[in-house]
């Protein structure tokens, strides 16, 4: 007989169809002021993934009322090129969220590319100044990952004041902004990494769990207190080339009281979120222009 699993799931995809309604709304009412919030995504190179992700992206913005500009260039594109593009978007006022997908060609220094970009523009939360102001806690783009994460935890009225949340992994991208988000809402919170010596320890003290790693199995049943919330950032292939995440879903949800599925959990959220930043720097222009 199999145990009865406890975890209730949370849908990523409906939170993200009843975030993306509120979007297409407030970008309507922005429209009706004269005020369209615009997307500039940047893709140099021909990375299978990364155009699949571009094309979500776009198509996202288009279902939700946003004008979008898909701007393709080849591998062989100059850094010095790719600055003066964004340099252009950067003073576009029909713009008002630049991102330039990554991974860029080794030629390009991304790090560079993305401290071009104008911080009131940068929508994907990388700049220095966007993760400086995360970390205290003044106003500005959160990376859309973590983001959507919060949303997720905030969708079932967790309340994080006093919690222990452990966070595996350290990205740039997601680890690091997630712990600071998790942090703002009071909860202790610990990031665990490849040199972490007793990642069990760690996780069996965890009221939140958040797996960023990239790496299947991470987070097995064995790991994790009864009643726990898990969150699995991951997007894996498994040995039978299905989408899997850092969780090993079906034994932990026999644990955890909440848990988000792959795929159909975090996925959605993060192109999401992306749309709620882009409307959010135009409802800021908007503000600024005197419009709304
Ligand atoms: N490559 C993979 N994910 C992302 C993302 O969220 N933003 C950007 N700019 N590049 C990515």
């Amino acid at each position: 007989m199999t145990a009865t699993p406890t975890a209730k799931n949370i849908d990523g995809n409906a939170l993200a169809a009843q975030l993306r309604s509120d979007v297409a709304r407030r970008t309507q009412a922005l429209k009706s002021r004269g005020l369209t919030p615009g997307l500039a995504v940047v893709l140099v190179g021909d990375n299978p993934a990364s155009q699949v992700y571009v094309r979500n992206k776009v198509k996202a913005c288009t279902e939700a009322g946003l004008h979008s500009v898909l701007e393709k260039y080849d591998a062989s594109m100059t850094e010095g090129d790719l600055l003066a593009r964004v340099d252009a978007l950067n003073n576009d006022p029909a713009i008002h969220g630049i991102l330039v997908q990554l991974p860029l060609p080794t030629h390009i220094d991304a790090n560079k590319v993305i401290e071009s970009i104008a911080p009131a523009k940068d929508v994907d939360g990388f700049h220095i100044a966007s993760a400086g102001a995360l970390m205290v806690g003044q106003p500005g783009f959160w990376p859309c990952t973590p983001y959507g994460c919060m949303k997720m935890l905030e969708s079932i009225g967790y309340e994080l004041r006093g919690k222990h949340a452990v966070v595996i992994g350290r990205s740039n991208i997601v680890g690091k902004p997630m712990a600071m988000m998790l942090l703002q809402k009071n909860a202790t919170v610990t990031i665990c990494h490849s040199a972490t010596p007793d990642l069990q320890a760690m996780t069996l003290q965890a009221d939140v769990i958040v797996a960023a790693v990239g790496k299947r199995n991470v987070l097995t049943a064995n790991m994790v207190k009864p009643g726990a919330v898990v969150i699995d950032v991951g997007m894996n292939r498994n040995d039978e080339g299905k989408l899997c995440g850092d969780v090993d879903f079906e034994g932990v949800r026999q644990v955890a009281s909440y848990i988000t599925p792959v795929p159909g959990g975090v996925g959605p959220m993060t192109i999401t979120m992306l749309l709620v930043n882009t409307l959010e720097s135009a409802e800021r222009d908007g503000a600024l222009r005197g419009l709304v």
